[in-house]
């Protein structure tokens, strides 16, 4: 089945905003893992504008599921992650203005610097993910820098509407069908909701997503458990 990374970020979000201890990060962690979720993923951002330092050791030590460390390829996170020693990382472009991850890491134009920033991961026992746009020499280059998974931005198919929505979705078919051939595994994510995922979850091979915003915000209305299985019940009808 197509596994479930629930990316927290946004219940770090909401604590900042008052700089205190609410919401519990932690307990939001473990309510996702108990509704059924197989990964916790969170991004630690240089500007440290959400997740903290602390907070990724204490969910490192508090996590039944996978941990999955979205993180720029700056040395001060690359440290960080080596010490922390999650599952996954899974490397983004980062740029302190965006609100949020607006496109993915260009892979192929710093191909030697990410051969070296992989194989020192996978020393440390420690998988690593590309976030890209599904572009052909994107997945190449992931590749040839020995990623394990490409995880491809579904960014640019949950803004689209009617034919463009279609030729974002052909997009992400044929990078589907390229992933196939290369070996690595694939994953999804970004701006992906209850409403679009289905086509997603369809997709040859998938299997992760990644989802963060859609649930948080749901969770406001249904509770996070509820997100969170109403996410699962998608992927299960159509991940099978
Ligand atoms: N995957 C990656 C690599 C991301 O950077 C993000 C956003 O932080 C997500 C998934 C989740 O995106 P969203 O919050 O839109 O579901």
């Amino acid at each position: 089945m197509i596994e479930l990374g629930v990316n927290i970020d946004h219940v770090a979000t909401l604590r900042e905003a008052r700089k205190g201890d609410a919401p519990d990060l932690i307990a939001a962690a473990k309510m996702c893992e108990l509704a059924g979720a197989h990964q916790i993923t969170i991004h630690l951002r240089q500007d440290r504008r959400h997740i903290q330092d602390r907070d990724v050791e204490v969910l490192r030590q508090a996590l039944l599921v996978r941990m999955n460390l979205e993180m720029g390829a700056a040395d001060e996170i690359i440290a960080i992650a080596h010490r922390i020693k999650p599952y996954t990382v899974c490397l983004v472009p980062e740029n302190r203005q965006e609100v949020t991850t607006e496109g993915g890491l260009d892979v192929a134009s710093q191909q030697e610097r990410l051969t070296e920033v992989v194989q020192g991961f996978h020393e440390n026992d420690i998988r690593v993910s590309m976030f890209i746009d599904p572009d052909t020499p994107q997945i190449e280059a992931s590749a040839a820098v020995n990623a394990d998974s490409v995880e491809l931005h579904t960014g640019a198919y949950a803004n689209a509407k009617g034919d463009a929505l279609l030729a974002e979705l052909r997009r992400l078919e044929d990078a589907a069908d390229f992933i196939a051939q290369t070996g690595m595994a694939f994953h999804a994510g970004h701006g992906l909701t209850v409403r679009n995922l289905a086509p997603v979850a369809a997709l040859r091979d998938l299997r992760e997503v990644n989802i963060g915003h859609d649930i948080i915000a749901r969770a406001i209305f249904i509770g996070l458990e509820g997100a969170v299985c109403e996410i699962l019940a998608t992927l299960q009808a159509y991940g099978l």
